[in-house]
């Protein structure tokens, strides 16, 4: 998760881009750049460590173009040096990015063999490259950026300059957040409207797909498929506020937009991405000799535990004891020498997943700790913490701090798996590949909300609402059951597929809307039979799946389509219409989204 910035103006812009990287500081920090066009030509200033280093360097070696852009970097692809870090250019061409490009692999081949000279371990100097190629080819800047936005692969956020144009920059967004400063004859580009508040309190966020042009006096916006975009400029509260809700009504909508960005960066703290292989941290636990894992949180923590340990029973083949820490703290359950307890928990406070990691410390467990606060209680006292960087997570009902848990947890069963064998070196790059490929599946999944709304209209006439899932959508089920009744208050229940005869069929008839989570897995077939048996009785069903209507066989009330990934990854992905239905249906209902009643953010009372 990096920052970046960008200045158009008729006075010199690099201590304004160094001022405005200051606020961005918290997204990385680890090397900053800016590169300005002077008499034509790109000039970059880079350093590794903190912005005051760049700073000095800015001292000795001023920059003078009225035009540049700059970044703040948290190394995803290549170390955090000098050399690797951004802006990243060609003698025509200069870039900051932050996200990921997926495909690079391939387009650094394909440039390579065309005779492009790469200089960095980056992903980013191939959308370098693959803009200089089509100015060689004598393609303007505006067009050749257009052709490589069309070949790239990932979520990002881009700023770019020319030379030779010194007022003309250009932006882009997929998945990370962009947002467009106005000032009087300047203008402005921003990884969020805090690194702008000093300069205007005027914003344009771009949406995903977007790319803009901006000049000293204004912005031109285009969508993905190259239409001018009508986007609003709005008034920013960045200024009052540490965290805003951007362009959102609620923060929860602005969490849900955020899921690409953070699994990026959570993802970049556990893989090594140049490589495409898993890089934990070293833990000081010897994952090849654990014996058993014991895993507790609560709540939506809880789920993101319970598909760890379909997880990690399948691929690291390990078995997984798991249990609400309110009952496993009571229970006096017997635990194995040696064995492994992992506590899930956003705030890091929750009073009865603490009190469980100290009774499994007494019984002799390492502690290890998934938690987003990394200065909480529950990090202090583990032996280990496997950190989510989300982000400060403000919306009551948890939705990305709950994807960057699943995404450590993934990332820690393929280093469990590779350190007891069950996992191959083939293996490992597949599941990595699959991961790298998560923040571009969900960004795609926000372009367009219009059938949730749709959706909502028929949840918020219901009374109950049944979610179903098998295997390693079952979590997910539940999950979307919490959501929906967390932040609308409709009873939701989320239930086993397989355990719907068992029961809960009697709720069933025409009023009941059932949503059922279904991915094309090795259980595809099985739940579709239990989706017959709900259509049998009336029921209304909502399928989210990869399938095609055809492949079901019964009528369905709505089909929330989702993209081919891997099983793997699946969890991760169904996530996000989950998260969206209650999101919606809340709306609908009128209720209070952010501060839903009688919950708190942080329970620190049993
Ligand atoms: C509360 C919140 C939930 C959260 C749970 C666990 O109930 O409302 O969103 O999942 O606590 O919180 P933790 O901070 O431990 O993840």
């Amino acid at each position: 998760m990096c920052g970046i910035v960008g200045i158009l103006s008729t006075e010199p812009v690099a201590l304004d881009l160094v001022d405005a990287l200051r606020r961005l500081e918290y997204r990385g920090y680890d090397s900053a750049g800016i590169a300005t066009v002077e008499n034509g030509h790109l000039g970059r200033r880079r350093a590794e460590g903190k912005l005051r280093n760049l700073e000095s360097r800015l001292a000795s070696e001023p920059l003078n173009g009225h035009i540049g852009i700059g970044h703040t970097r948290w190394a995803t692809h290549g170390r955090p040096i000098e050399r690797n870090a951004h802006p990243h250019m060609t003698p025509r061409v200069s870039v900051v990015h932050n996200g990921i490009i997926e495909n690079f692999r391939e387009l650094r081949e394909e440039l390579t063999a065309a005779g492009h000279v790469f200089e960095t371990e980056t992903d980013t100097e191939t959308v370098v490259h693959l803009i200089t190629d089509q100015m060689d080819k004598g393609a303007g800047p505006i067009d050749a950026v257009k052709s490589a936005l069309k070949r790239l692969h990932g979520a990002f956020a881009l700023a770019i300059i020319f030379a030779g144009e010194d007022n003309l920059m250009m932006a882009a967004r997929l998945g990370s957040p962009l947002v467009v400063g106005h000032g009087e004859g300047r203008m402005f580009l921003g990884s969020d409207a805090i690194a702008l508040a000093p300069f205007t309190d005027t914003v344009t966020y771009l949406e995903e797909g977007d790319f803009a042009v901006l000049r000293n006096d204004g912005v031109e916006i285009f969508d993905r498929d190259e239409n001018p975009a009508q986007r609003v400029p709005i008034k920013s509260q960045a200024n009052a506020l540490l965290v805003d809700k951007g362009n959102h009504r609620h923060f929860m909508a602005k969490e849900i937009h955020e899921q690409p960005e953070v699994i990026s960066h959570t993802l970049a703290h556990y893989l090594d991405m140049a490589e495409g292989r898993i890089h934990l941290p070293d833990i000081g636990i010897d994952l090849s000799s654990v014996p058993r894992v014991t895993i507790s949180a609560c709540g939506t923590a809880y789920y993101a535990g319970l598909v760890a340990k379909y997880w990690i029973e399948r691929y690291a083949r390990v078995p997984v004891e798991i249990d609400i820490a309110s009952e496993l703290r009571y229970r006096e359950a017997p635990l194995p020498q040696g064995g492994l307890a992992i506590f899930v928990s956003q705030s890091g406070e929750t009073a009865d997943t603490l009190a469980t990691l100290r009774y499994c410390k007494e019984q002799g467990q390492r502690i290890a700790a998934v938690v987003n606060v990394r200065t909480s209680t529950i990090a202090r006292e583990s032996d280990v913490v496997l950190p989510t960087l989300a982000g400060p997570e403000i919306g009551v009902a948890s939705t990305k701090a709950f994807t960057c848990q699943l995404t450590a947890l993934a990332c820690f069963t393929l280093a469990l798996g590779r350190a007891r064998g069950t996992i191959d070196e083939a293996t490992e790059r597949t599941l990595v590949k699959e991961l790298m490929e998560v923040p571009r599946q969900i960004a795609d999944q926000l372009f367009d909300e219009t059938q949730y709304e749709h959706l909502a209209h028929l949840l918020a006439k219901s009374n109950d609402v049944l979610y179903l899932g098998r295997g390693i959508s079952f979590p997910l089920a539940m999950e979307g059951a919490l959501k929906l009744k967390e932040i609308s208050y409709l009873h939701a229940e989320g239930y086993a597929a397989g355990e719907l005869k068992h029961g809960p069929i009697a709720l069933i008839d025409e009023k009941v809307p059932v949503i059922i989570v279904a991915p094309r897995d090795g259980l595809f077939e099985k739940t579709i039979s239990n989706m017959q048996e709900v259509a049998a009785r009336g029921g209304q069903i909502v399928m989210i799946s990869n399938a095609l209507d055809d492949d079901v066989g019964c009528p369905l009330t709505a089909h929330i389509r989702m993209p081919d990934a891997h099983d793997f990854t699946n969890p991760i992905i169904y996530a996000v219409p989950i998260q969206l239905i209650a999101y919606h249906t809340a709306v609908q209902m009128g209720t209070d989204v952010d501060q839903p009643r009688n919950l708190a953010k942080s329970v620190t009372v049993e």
